[in-house]
């Protein structure tokens, strides 16, 4: 049995967070974003597509300094294994150079994507660069990168919802649950 209202997949293990503690712990962060870039008049949220959108959205409308929003598109998963390759599918449009940049994404595994893009970003002149995740899965960091602004440490299990997806599945869910994964192999093959 799993725990999650009214979900039609049934590879939804158990609610890791729920709709409420997202909602407070990003606000704690728009605020702590806020007080931080309280003297920067050129702040940019940087999103990687497509696992972010939910969150800077959310982010975005707690921090309250005027700033401008932009998007890379880069992909490292096929279905639930990271390949260490990244691929840039669509870079940012805004010219980086004396921009206060945050580099937002959904969730760190082995950290290849945040280790990668921050490299590529710091060669692009920013005025300053910080990263800014959502989930973070400690155990599973193959490089050695740091968090500036960090959701929530979970466990070293495959997740969905809040923009998270399984093979495009799961995004739309308010909450983050645990995926079955022997269950969604099994599902799949039917
Ligand atoms: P990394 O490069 O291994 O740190 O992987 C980061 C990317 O992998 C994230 O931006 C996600 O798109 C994806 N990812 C890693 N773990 C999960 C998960 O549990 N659920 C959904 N996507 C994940
Ligand atoms: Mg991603």
């Amino acid at each position: 049995m799993n725990n999650a209202p009214n979900y039609p997949y049934d590879f939804i293990d158990q609610v890791l967070l729920t709709q409420e503690r997202i909602e407070q712990r990003v606000s704690d962060i728009g605020a702590q974003i806020t007080y931080d870039y309280r003297d920067s008049e050129k702040l940019l949220l940087l999103g990687l597509l497509r696992g972010s959108v939910m969150f800077i959205t959310d982010l975005m409308r707690k921090v309250h300094r005027p700033l401008t929003m932009d998007f890379m598109s880069v992909s490292s998963y096929a279905g639930n294994v990271s390949t260490g390759f990244i691929r840039i599918d669509s870079d940012h449009k805004t010219n980086i150079n004396g921009w206060d940049v945050i580099l937002i994404d959904d969730i760190v595994d082995s950290g290849y994507t945040i280790y990668t893009i921050r490299k590529l970003l710091l060669d692009r002149k920013p005025k300053s660069l910080k990263v800014c995740a959502l989930l973070d899965k400690v155990d599973k960091h193959k490089v050695d990168i740091s968090i500036d602004y960090l959701g929530f440490e979970i466990p070293d299990e495959f997740v969905v919802g809040y923009g998270l997806d399984i093979d495009e599945k799961g995004r739309n869910l308010p909450y983050i649950a645990s995926v079955n994964l022997a269950k969604y192999t099994a599902g799949k093959s039917k």
